[in-house]
């Protein structure tokens, strides 16, 4: 009766890797029980995680490297199987929410979310790539798009490009208070997207940042942005709440690849019991502020409730 926080399966996204082939289902030995799926056993685990009334779903592709290039180009290709298998589900499962991240990093030869010019990033010349790769996105039918480039002003860059295109009902969470962060190791090894050079800190919020989460969010919120989120998550809970208190926008929290990873590997050495630690996890991000959690955990937790 005094219980403060619910943790439910609606509250939860689930992060998918997707690559091109057929009959594919690779573990990323970093993140030990997920996988890159190729699109016919994608389709496969989503309809498995939909009977377990998980149906909230963030895709992101694998590419090839031969089909990589300095301007991403292959993020907006005709033949892009990625965009084919988002037309595939909707197709299949209308009733999910099918979120996809917008970036140049799966897509970029030089492994970073912005494109590179000597050796630095150039915003504003990005801005018109990713609104491409917006576009494209929302015609393949995902609900929402996740901008997690942090590229300053490309939330209402995208917003109008959308609207313009005629897709005004497609969503924008906005990565709003992304870190440079060390825990997304796990992630860049499932889709080799590690940057080739120099790192993330021109364009990722500085981990020792707090108020300056307030100055992303104040923006995001004016571009457009439907629900601002916070990455990563755990290391991250003051700035959950920090947003939580300042914003009427539902928060969501990106529980990264890493912070799943140390979880698992605990519990994969009998250090931790995976069915207590986890779930409290998940509720702690739940009671520091976030709405929506995006978490390799989400079908563990939906088998686990069921
Ligand atoms: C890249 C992107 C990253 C993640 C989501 N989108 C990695 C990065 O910024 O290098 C990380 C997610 C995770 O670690 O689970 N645009």
């Amino acid at each position: 009766m005094a219980n403060e926080t619910q943790l439910d399966v609606s509250h939860l996204v689930f992060p998918l890797f997707v690559m091109d082939g057929s009959g594919i289902k690779s573990e990323i030995k970093s993140l030990p029980g997920i996988y890159r799926f190729s699109p016919e056993l994608l389709l496969a685990e989503i309809e498995s995680c939909m009977n377990l009334g998980l149906t909230n779903f963030i895709l992101f592709p694998a590419v090839a490297d031969a089909l990589k290039d300095t301007t991403a180009t292959y993020s907006y290709h005709p033949d892009n199987f990625y965009l084919k298998i988002a037309r595939d589900i909707k197709a299949r499962f209308p009733e999910c929410c099918l979120i996809s991240d917008v970036a140049m990093d799966p897509y970029s030869s030089d492994g970073h979310d912005g494109l590179v010019r000597d050796g630095a990033i150039v915003n504003d010349d990005t801005l018109p790539i990713l609104a491409k790769m917006s576009v494209a996105q929302a015609e393949a039918g995902f609900d929402m798009l996740g901008p997690s480039d942090m590229m300053d002003g490309r939330v209402g860059f995208m917003r109008q490009a959308l609207d313009e295109a005629g897709y005004t009902n497609t969503g924008i969470l906005a990565y709003t208070a992304k870190y440079a962060s060390a825990f997304y190791g796990p992630f860049r090894d499932a889709l080799d997207s590690a940057p080739k050079s120099g790192d993330k800190k021109t364009y990722q919020m500085n981990p020792a940042n707090r108020r300056e989460a307030l100055i992303e969010a104040e923006l995001d919120t004016m571009e457009g942005a439907d629900m601002l989120m916070v990455k990563p998550a755990l290391h991250y809970l003051d700035v959950i709440k920090e947003l939580k208190d300042s914003s009427n926008l539902p928060i969501a929290a990106y529980h990264v690849s890493g912070e799943c990873a140390m979880l698992m590997a605990a519990c994969r050495n009998g250090w931790l019991d995976y069915n207590k630690a986890m779930p409290e996890t998940l509720l702690s991000i739940r009671r520091a502020g976030a709405d929506v959690i995006l978490t390799y955990f989400a079908k563990d937790f939906a088998e686990m409730v069921r």
